[in-house]
């Protein structure tokens, strides 16, 4: 049993999530948590939404409400969405509470008395007609590094790299398009170069591990090449107070040293809502504990460079030496997943240009399983990868449907009308051992694979299993199975594909929850094989307003209901109803409907 922290990107709380935010975040880390739970692991999977920061600010100014009842919406929206979806969060919480702000203020001043934060003077940009600060995100212009036309004030995406706004060329604000104006202000700014040798070293020892995505340990080993101090507060009044600088109400750190952080603070929290205020330490603490950051690639510079950077100013273990504060030495992360972008009938999501598809509506129209299955099978896991609805609806039909779907329906079909319960087998012909065996190999196969992070392999593979089932009943023939000397073949090879079944249930509930329960019940057992997260709405535990959270109880390190990764034997006798199918088939109009729908939206 190893713990494992699954920590998850915190979503913006500036609108609803679309499909391209949970293929990135959201089903990889959940796929990935389910099945460490099955395999017996001590799982804690945080996140929370990040709710401070200008787009917040600026859309909920833009709505006529304040930054926080615009935030409150959303992370409402957010919660439920996820949710919805079936993502098995430990604790997903949101930036805004009394404990974050806390958690936040302790790392901070610990690596500023490490010698790890300076005050630097710097050229900030402002709107000329408001007198506002124009945060970098908001400042568009020609990325000096490739060219590119609409690269932002801190990060280019044609080419990835960070980038100051006042380096851009022809700088514009994305507010009102006027030119901005650079003015000198004072900031915190993380001493990187005084971390750089200890992030090469830790970045070396990742490498060595052979295990991240050859494009991640790439960038982040480049990132490293041009270090430099970044400012870690802002000009802005809405986000978290600096520490010793109480008096300036208008500076407040920058996300990079707020929503990062929420993956120690929502574990902290986590602990003190279990009444073992401590037990976060077991993840954080103990160097034998393993840590995932799951998250879309535009995330990579958060968790490869400025929270291990934060660790290890936190630590006291760059060039200035230092002491660890009051959490104790704190472990850097043991793998950096990220995906790649997923774009959307071949172009780049846009919540602007209507390009875009909403979890919500996707919910509203179609099984959360469907959503999971596509991203799963052709998510963009190590390539950009393009979300259609003409392969949705092929996947679902041709792969769900007909394939997984229709193994279970005729399985309990015919149990039902022959039987009425799982039979007890007669004696096991060559074949039936075979399917047995294949299948029961599949978990070492499937299961490596998840925990390599190759989901897509992983589904391919349990899904080949499938077809190997699908052609057991083929050369079996159990519905020509009728005179009554074969009742006895007819239970075995009933009872054979029974086992199948709840066994490729087992391996596809990760990716499949809702339908792991439902097949489950199918098969007279309890529906319960996948346990399902809750929003459950509590207090702040420090006197803030009560919000909701996403919570659940998923057994811990093989403990509770959860089924071990592994086959269980069926229980005979269990009564057997002719089933309702378990996936829908959509119909081939819906392509056409959807598309019809984006074009009236775009
Ligand atoms: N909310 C930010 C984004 O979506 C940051 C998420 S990663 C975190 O880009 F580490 F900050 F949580
Ligand atoms: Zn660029």
């Amino acid at each position: 049993m190893t713990r494992i922290l699954s920590a998850v990107a915190w979503p913006y709380a500036n609108g609803p999530r679309h499909i391209g935010h949970v293929a990135g975040f959201g089903v990889p880390s959940d796929v990935f948590s389910r099945y460490m739970r099955m395999a017996g692991h001590d799982v804690l999977m945080v996140s929370g939404t990040d709710e401070h920061g200008t787009p917040i600010l600026v859309a909920a100014d833009a709505l006529g409400y304040t930054a926080k009842e615009f935030a409150d919406q959303n992370n409402r929206l957010i919660v439920e969405d996820l949710v919805a979806l079936g993502l098995s969060y430990d604790l997903f919480t949101r930036t805004t509470t009394r404990n974050h702000y806390a958690v936040v203020q302790e790392m901070f001043r610990t690596v500023r008395d490490n010698g790890y934060m300076v005050e630097q003077t710097m050229l900030s940009a402002i709107s000329p007609s408001t007198g506002r600060t124009l945060p970098d995100r908001y400042i568009e212009g020609t990325c000096p590094i490739c060219g590119y036309h609409d690269a932002r004030g801190d990060q280019c995406d044609n080419c990835g790299n960070q980038l100051d706004p006042v380096d851009l060329i022809d700088p514009r604000s994305k507010i009102n398009g006027e030119v901005p104006q650079f003015v000198e202000t004072t900031h915190y700014f993380l001493d990187l170069p005084a971390l750089a040798e200890a992030l090469g070293k830790w970045l070396d020892g990742r490498a060595a591990s052979g295990t991240w995505r050859p494009n991640v340990i790439k960038f982040s080993q480049h990132l490293l090449e041009d270090i430099k101090p970044r400012a870690m507060t802002r000009d802005i009044d809405w986000g978290i107070p600096v520490p010793g600088w109480e008096d300036q109400p208008t500076k407040r750190l920058y996300v990079w040293f707020d929503a990062v952080v929420g993956y120690l603070s929502a574990s902290i929290e986590w602990a003190r809502r279990t009444g073992d205020p401590d037990a976060w330490r077991q993840w954080w603490n103990d160097p034998e504990a393993l840590s995932y950051y799951f998250m879309g690639k535009d995330n990579i510079v958060f968790h490869s460079q400025i929270w291990p950077a934060e660790l290890l100013g936190y630590n006291g273990e760059g060039a200035r030496g230092g002491a660890p504060g009051t959490y104790g030495t704190l472990n850097l992360p043991t793998e950096v997943v990220s995906s790649e972008f997923l774009t959307m009938e071949g172009k780049q999501f846009s919540s602007s240009r209507g390009v875009v598809i909403y979890v919500r509506d996707v919910l509203s129209r179609y099984q959360p399983d469907a959503l999971r299955y596509f991203i799963s099978a052709a998510g963009p896991e190590t390539q950009d990868s393009d979300f259609t609805w003409a392969e949705f609806v092929r996947r679902t039909n041709g792969e769900l449907v007909a394939g997984w779907g229709n193994l279970v329906n005729r399985t309990a079909a015919m149990i039902a009308k022959n039987v009425g319960e799982i039979p007890a087998p007669g004696e096991l012909e060559p074949i039936d051992v075979e399917l047995q065996g294949t299948i029961r190999d599949g978990f070492a196969t499937v299961g490596g694979l998840i925990e390599g992070h190759h989901q897509r392999a992983a589904l391919a593979e349990a899904m080949r299993l499938v077809g190997e089932a699908n052609t057991y009943v083929t050369r079996t023939e159990p519905f020509k199975l009728k005179a009554p000397e074969q009742r006895a073949r007819l239970a075995t090879v009933l009872h054979t594909l029974a086992q199948a079944v709840s066994d490729l249930n087992v391996m596809l509930s990760p990716f499949l929850p809702h339908s792991a329960n439902a097949v489950d019940a199918v098969l007279g057992g309890s529906g319960d094989v996948a346990p399902m997260p809750r929003i459950e709405e509590v207090e702040d535990l420090d006197g803030g307003a009560p919000y909701p959270v996403i919570t659940g109880d998923y057994g811990r390190g093989g403990e509770g209901t959860l089924p071990a990764w592994g086959p269980r034997p069926v229980t005979v006798g269990a009564p057997v109803a002719k089933p309702t199918p378990i996936f829908t088939k959509l119909d081939e109009d819906v392509v056409d409907s959807e598309l019809a729908r984006l074009r009236a939206e775009g």
